[in-house]
C-alpha cells in the first residue's frame, strides 16, 4: 500500500486530464485510483511483488515533449501547454510507477481494445461454468468481463482440459481449467508464508499451476491464495458450495487465536456463521490472517455448548443464580479467576467483582510458539486488556499454583472463574470438590461440571467488544449471530455479579458501559466504544514497557519496537 509521505515528496501526475499530486513511486494502479478512475487488474496486489504477467492494467502512457538538445519545453501551440509525447503501444500501469509529469490515459479506443483483448484471451480456455462456480459473486473475472470485454466470444476450438478438483492440501481444492495464471498465489506462498511450494508447469495454453513434486499447499496461511485468487480456481475446502456469498452478512470481527489480533470479517446467515475471512488492517495483519484462526467459529455450534443457567446442579432463573452467587460473594474467602480471552469490557467488570468481593484476581497464561507472522506466542488475545483495565498488574502464569495453596489452607471458599478451565490450570478435582465454583462460560468442561453455579455466556461471536493485541492496540469486533436462547450475554452477567457481591451497578452492553471504563481507566480516559477507529487505536504501554512480554517478532510487530501512542 502506499505510505503516507512528506509533502515534499509528493510529485504531479495526470490521469485522463486530470493532476493529481502522489507520493513519488506510486504505481499508477494506486495514482488511478486515488482519483476514481478504475483500471482493471488481475496480477497485481498491493502487498505482493509486481510481475505483470496478466496485461489487463493496459493504458497509454505519455511524457512531458523537451527538446533533445536544449531541454526546453516543446510547447502545443494549439493549447498552448507543454507538448506530451505518447507512447505509440500502451504500457501496464502495475509496473508503471509516478514520475514527474507522467501522463496516463485509460479511456481511449486503444485501452478499450487492449482489454477486449486480454479478456478475449483470458477466457479462451476458461470453462465459463459461472453458474456452478464457487466464486460467483466475487470473481474479478466475471466483473471485468462483464465491464471491459467484447461481450461475444469468436473461439471455436476445442478448449484446453486441465485438471479439475485437485487437492492442493488440506484446505485448498484447485480447479486448474480456471486459473488465469495470474501467480498471486505463487507469490503469496513465497513471499508473506515463506513456503515456496506453488508453481507452473508445461507452456503457453498448457501452463497449469501444481504444487512441487512431492509438497502440499499445507502451512497455516494457505487460504489466504483463496482469498487473493481473483478467479474461482483456489477455493476453500471447507467453505466451497455451502453458500453463495451475495446471502452472506458480513460483520467486523477479530482473530482471537493470539494477540496477534489480526482484523477480520465473519460471513453468517440467518444466524449461522460459514466462514471468516481477513481484513485489510494494514497496522496489523495487512490482507492475511492465518488458517487456525478461520476455523474458531465452528465452537459456536460445537458439542458441549452451555445452554441452560444452572444452580447446585439443576436449571435455575439467572436471577436465582445470581442472588445464590451474591450470598456466596458477601460471606468472604473468594477468588476471582479472569481471562486473557475475555474483552476489555468483560475484563474491567471482572476487575469490579474482584473489588467489590475483596478478592484477589488471577489470570491464566497460555504460551505457545509464535510464527513470526500472525500467530503470536501468547495465545491469549487481549492479556494487555487485562493489564489496562487493572485486572492484573503483572503478567500471568499457566499455573494457579497460589490459589491451590489458599484452597488447601482453607482461606478460599469460593472461587469465581469467568470462562477459564480451573482443572487446565492445575486444580485438582479435590481442591475444586472443597470450594463453591461461581462459572461463567460458553462450552462444558471439568470446571463447569464442579460448579456450584454455572451460568452460560456467548462467544465472541456473539457479542459486541474491545481486546487489545500485542501492539497495545485496542480493537472492536461486533455481534455477528445470536447466542442461544439460554445464554446470558457476559456483560448482563457480570453486572448483575458486582452488585449481587455489594458493588455498583453497571450498563450491560458496551455503550452504556464505556462511560464507566472512561471514567475510572487512565489509559482508555475519553473513549468510547463507539469512537474507536475500525482500524483500532494505540494506546500508550509506557505503563507496562518493562513487563517481559511473550511474544517474538511477528508482521507488523517488534518486541522491542516503541509504538507511538495515540494523541
Ligand atoms: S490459481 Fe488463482 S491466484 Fe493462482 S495463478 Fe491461478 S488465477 Fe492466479
Ligand atoms: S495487473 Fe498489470 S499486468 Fe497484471
Amino acid at each position: 500500500m502506499i505510505q503516507p509521505a512528506a509533502p515534499t515528496d509528493l510529485i504531479t501526475v495526470n490521469i485522463d486530464g486530470r493532476e493529481i499530486a502522489v507520493p513519488k513511486g506510486t504505481n499508477m494502479i494506486e495514482a488511478a485510483r486515488r482519483v476514481n478512475v478504475d483500471v482493471p487488474f488481475y496480477c497485481y496486489h498491493p502487498k505482493l511483488s509486481v510481475v505483470g504477467n496478466c496485461r489487463m492494467c493496459l493504458v497509454e502512457m505519455g511524457m512531458p515533449a523537451v527538446d533533445p538538445a536544449t531541454k526546453a519545453p516543446i510547447m502545443d501551440p494549439a493549447t498552448g501547454k507543454q507538448k506530451i509525447n505518447w507512447m505509440p503501444r500502451p504500457t501496464i500501469a502495475c509496473a508503471t510507477n509516478a514520475s514527474p509529469g507522467l501522463h496516463i490515459r485509460t479511456t481511449t479506443p486503444m485501452v478499450k481494445d487492449c482489454r477486449e483483448g486480454v479478456m478475449e484471451f483470458l477466457l479462451i480456455n476458461h470453462p465459463l461454468d459461472c453458474p456452478i462456480c464457487d466464486q460467483a459473486g466475487e470473481c474479478k473475472l466475471q466483473e471485468q468481463s462483464t465491464g471491459y470485454g467484447r461481450g461475444y466470444s469468436r473461439f471455436i476450438e476445442h478448449k484446453n482440459v486441465k485438471p479439475k478438483r485437485t487437492q492442493l492440501g488440506p484446505r485448498v481444492t484447485l480447479d486448474d481449467e480456471r486459473c488465469i495464471l495470474c501467480s498471486r498465489c505463487i507469490r503469496f506462498s513465497k513471499e508473506i508464508a515463506k513456503d515456496d511450494v506453488l508453481g507452473f508447469t508445461d507452456r503457453g495454453s498448457y501452463s497449469t499451476l501444481t504444487c512441487y513434486p512431492g509438497r502440499k499447499l499445507e502451512n497455516n496461511y494457505s487460504l489466504n491464495t483463496v482469498d487473493i485468487c481473483p478467479v474461482g480456481a483456489l477455493t476453500s475446502t471447507d467453505f466451497r458450495f455451502k453458500m453463495r456469498v451475495w446471502f452472506l452478512k458480513q460483520t467486523d470481527s477479530i482473530d482471537m487465536e493470539s494477540s496477534a489480533g489480526a482484523n477480520t470479517v465473519v460471513w453468517s446467515r440467518e444466524g449461522v456463521i460459514y466462514r471468516i475471512t481477513p481484513r485489510q488492517n494494514d497496522a496489523v495483519n495487512d490482507t492475511w490472517m492465518a488458517d487456525s484462526g478461520r476455523i474458531l467459529y465452528k465452537s459456536v455450534r460445537g458439542p458441549g455448548r452451555l445452554e441452560a443457567v444452572r444452580l447446585n446442579g439443576a436449571d435455575s432463573a439467572l436471577d436465582f443464580a445470581v442472588a445464590a452467587a451474591g450470598a456466596l460473594l458477601k460471606a468472604g474467602g473468594v477468588a476471582v479467576v479472569g481471562s486473557g480471552r475475555s474483552s476489555v469490557e468483560e475484563q474491567f467488570l471482572t476487575q469490579q467483582l474482584a473489588q467489590a468481593a475483596r478478592a484477589p484476581a488471577a489470570l491464566v497464561a497460555r504460551v505457545g510458539e509464535g510464527d513470526g507472522l500472525l500467530v503470536a506466542a501468547d495465545r491469549n488475545p487481549n492479556v494487555r486488556g487485562a493489564l489496562v483495565t487493572g485486572l492484573i498488574t503483572r503478567l500471568p502464569s499457566a499455573q494457579l499454583t497460589e490459589l491451590g495453596a489458599q484452597i488447601d489452607a482453607g482461606a478460599v471458599k469460593t472461587v469465581v472463574a469467568v470462562g477459564e478451565d480451573l482443572t487446565a490450570a492445575g486444580l485438582s478435582a479435590d481442591q475444586l470438590a472443597k470450594v463453591a465454583v461461581i462459572y461463567l462460560g460458553t462450552h462444558a468442561n471439568p470446571t463447569s461440571e464442579a460448579a456450584k453455579i454455572v451460568i452460560p455466556t456467548l462467544t465472541v461471536f456473539e457479542k459486541h467488544g474491545t481486546v487489545v493485541n500485542q501492539q497495545f492496540r485496542i480493537q472492536r469486533f461486533a455481534r455477528a449471530v445470536p447466542g442461544p436462547a439460554g445464554a446470558a450475554d457476559d456483560l448482563l452477567a457480570l453486572a448483575k455479579l458486582v452488585s449481587a457481591a455489594g458493588g455498583p451497578a453497571f450498563g450491560a452492553d458496551v455503550g452504556s458501559l464505556w462511560p464507566a471504563i472512561a471514567a475510572a481507566v487512565p489509559a482508555l480516559a475519553t473513549l468510547t466504544y463507539a469512537n474507536i477507529p475500525d482500524s483500532g487505536l494505540l494506546l500508550d504501554a509506557t505503563p507496562w514497557a518493562a513487563l517481559p512480554f511473550a511474544e517474538g517478532p511477528g508482521l507488523h510487530y517488534q518486541p522491542a519496537a516503541k509504538e507511538v501512542p495515540r494523541a
